[in-house]
């Protein structure tokens, strides 16, 4: 039979414990589950591509059927080269729909072979976004609860601060 395989784009910058639910739950219903992390985005991040997947491959350490790639240019095109035809994207709040509408009809329109499909993240992770978490560590603070353990510590190196 063939593998049932998506891709889970994003910028993971960083990747916190609402992505790690999603990729979770991606995986009960996906032989894999492809975490792609875009490379060639235009605004800084604060972490390299290479540094985003080395803390993704160490926070989903365990997850059966995830593994991480990277990607440059559009999406459909990724997802074509590499024969998938499902997007996992998470779904916090109805604040996310407009952009995530976006993204979906946009990725449809390039390639109306493929589909989004949304997970919402646990309750916990509702108010979470990669945004709070590194502008609470660049103030030398820290959101350990939220993020994987390497990520935590990869926040303390670059920023400093409390635990
Ligand atoms: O974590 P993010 O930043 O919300 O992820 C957005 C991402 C990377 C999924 C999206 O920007 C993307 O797929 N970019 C690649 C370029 C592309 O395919 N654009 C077409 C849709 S507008």
């Amino acid at each position: 039979m063939k593998k049932r395989i998506a891709v889970y784009p994003g910028s993971f910058d960083p990747v916190t414990n609402g992505h790690i639910d999603i990729i979770r739950r991606a995986c009960t219903f996906f032989d894999e589950v492809i975490v792609a992390v875009l490379a060639n985005r235009s605004k800084t991040p604060i972490f390299t591509v290479e540094e985003r997947l080395e803390l993704l491959r160490q926070s989903i350490k365990g997850i059966k059927g995830a593994r991480v790639d990277s990607f440059s240019g559009l999406l459909v095109e990724y997802m074509r080269k590499n024969d998938i035809r499902v997007a996992v994207r998470g779904l916090r709040a109805v604040s996310d729909l407009e952009y995530e509408f976006q993204l979906a009809h946009t990725n449809r329109t390039l390639n109306p072979d493929m589909e989004t499909i949304f997970l919402m993240p646990g309750v916990n992770y509702v108010y979470l976004t990669s945004s709070t978490v590194r502008e609470v560590a660049s103030h030398g603070s820290m959101l350990s609860t939220y993020v994987p353990v390497p990520v935590a510590k990869a926040l303390r190196r670059k920023f400093g601060g409390a635990q």
